[in-house]
């Protein structure tokens, strides 16, 4: 079997922790219980660009017992866990010199240039066979066969323009020397199911253009996804990351969010449980006025860059805080990213500033200390500091995002002729399956309906209970 992961002899270590994790994955497990033995996903070979953690190595076992063949990379160079990739590898069945589980193509740390292989060796089948299913996180696996097909069909690869970011520059140099036959691998891709909203935003707009080449499942717009993971999920690790990364006391401090969608308002959250002194900025009034009136400070970052203790970035946006902005701030402010990409902050702008220094507290921690002596500390290089500083979100929460991705990739594969090239969510009587397995666990008791409330609402007893313009 082919894989790249750090460490086999970590597997015993996964399994311990998948484990654990299968017990707080309810509804993955339900998924289990109600395709396994019909195997819905037999024939489906999965290439999955997903961050590679301990939840997702529960993702993986449930895909496979649905019958599914997988290869996966993750789709951020720091957020694998090399215990959850190696015992994945290793599988239940394997050992370390045995090893029988799933090709995976993902370690903690990855260069650039190793990111963009590992996700061209997903898409990289044994002879004879193509991916049929794409499972995306950010886009960057359905980027890489568009990509290739735009360029093949071109007839070359193009080089780097100036302008063009470092990773662009990886991405060609990866498409040039790859010799995938992108024509036939597009060819054979019945969808993809996408699971973040920068990821999903990039899928709208190929559609827009014209040039998305298969359907897409938006997981993301679930609301049993972004209302849940996107929020409670940050929530919970974002101050996990920092707490990590820095152990720095967060009561009292000022703390800025940048962009109060659902991920900033969970990490706003949960900075002022911590006891922070919470500052939003925002370019929506909508959200600027629901901030506000959740009581915070709403300001732009030119005012307040100065007063800030720690800065995080949640707006899926780019250029949110420049290198100006990191000159003004105080000594050993924390600035991190939780948002997709590492775009939102401007690393390139701060490592090409005159006299700046670059000094290595630990992995993912770096200190940046301007000639005027005083220092910022930059989490994960700007990348995702939840997954990169900390193990991301815990497993009862992502239970719900990936009940959504097995609904999603059954949907597309067994029904393909039902879903022409376009975005589409999943109806909503699957996302309210979807909490509805997730009730138990919780101890929660669901008033039902009787049949004369049900006619006064003008809803089925059984669900769905709102109209799609409903906005939870
Ligand atoms: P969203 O669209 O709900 O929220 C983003 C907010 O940022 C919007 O309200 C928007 O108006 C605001 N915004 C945009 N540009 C801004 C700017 N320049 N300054 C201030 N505010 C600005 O998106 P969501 O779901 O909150 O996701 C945000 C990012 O986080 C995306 O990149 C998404 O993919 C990512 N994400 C990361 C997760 C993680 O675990 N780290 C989990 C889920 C999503």
């Amino acid at each position: 079997m082919e894989y790249r992961v750090a460490d086999l002899s970590l597997a015993e270590f996964g399994r311990k922790e998948i484990t654990l994790a299968e017990h707080e994955m309810p509804g993955l497990m339900a998924m289990r219980q109600r395709y396994g033995a019909t195997k819905p996903l037999a024939g489906a070979r999965i290439a999955g660009s997903l961050h590679m953690t301990v939840q997702t190595a529960v993702l993986i076992e449930t895909l496979i017992e649905l019958g599914a063949q997988v290869r996966w990379a993750s789709c951020n160079i720091f957020s694998t866990q090399d215990h959850a990739a190696a015992a994945v590898v290793v599988g239940r069945d394997g050992t370390p010199s045995d090893p029988q589980g799933v090709p995976v193509f993902a370690w903690k740390g990855e260069s650039l240039p190793e990111y963009w292989w590992c996700t061209e060796q997903i898409l990289t089948w044994p002879t004879g066979q193509q991916p049929t299913m794409i499972l995306d996180d950010g886009g960057d696996a359905t980027l890489f066969v568009h990509k290739g097909l735009e360029f093949s069909r071109a007839g070359q690869v193009p080089s780097a323009q100036p302008g063009d970011s470092a990773e662009y520059g990886v991405i060609l140099d990866t498409l040039r020397a790859s010799t995938l036959d992108f024509a036939t691998l597009a060819a054979s891709i019945r969808g993809v199911t996408e699971e973040t909203t920068t990821g999903v935003h990039r899928l709208y707009e190929m559609e827009r253009d014209g040039a998305l080449l298969f359907p897409a499942i938006n997981v993301n717009d679930s609301v049993t996804k972004s209302k849940f993971d996107n929020k409670y999920g940050c929530r919970h690790s974002l101050i996990d990351g920092i707490n990590r990364a820095t152990d720095v006391l967060i009561g009292g401090k000022v703390a800025v969010v940048c962009g109060y969608g659902d991920v900033g308002k969970g990490c706003a959250e949960s900075l002022a449980g911590q006891g922070a002194r919470v500052i939003v900025t925002e370019i929506d009034p909508i959200c600027a006025l629901q901030a506000a009136m959740d009581g915070y400070q709403v300001a732009v970052l030119d005012d307040v860059v100065g007063n800030a203790d720690i800065i995080v970035t949640a707006t899926g946006c780019r250029d949110v805080v420049t290198a100006a902005h990191m000159a003004s701030m105080k000594h050993n402010a924390i600035v991190g990213n939780i948002g997709h990409f590492d775009n939102e902050i401007d690393m390139a702008g701060l490592e090409a500033t005159a006299g700046v220094e670059r000094h290595r507290i630990k992995p993912q921690v770096d200190q940046w200390v301007f000639p005027d002596g005083h220092g910022v500390i930059v989490l994960s290089e700007g990348r995702l500091l939840n997954l990169g500083n900390a193990t991301g979100h815990p497993s009862f929460v992502m239970s719900n995002s990936f009940t959504n991705q097995v609904l999603a990739q059954v949907e597309l594969f067994t029904q393909p002729d039902a879903y022409p090239v376009g975005v589409y969510t999943l109806p909503k009587h699957l996302d309210e399956e979807v909490a509805r397995l997730h009730l138990d666990a919780l101890g929660v008791r669901l008033t039902t309906l009787s049949e004369r409330q049900a006619s006064y609402l003008g809803v089925p007893v059984e669900g769905p209970y709102k109209a799609d313009a409903y906005r939870y």
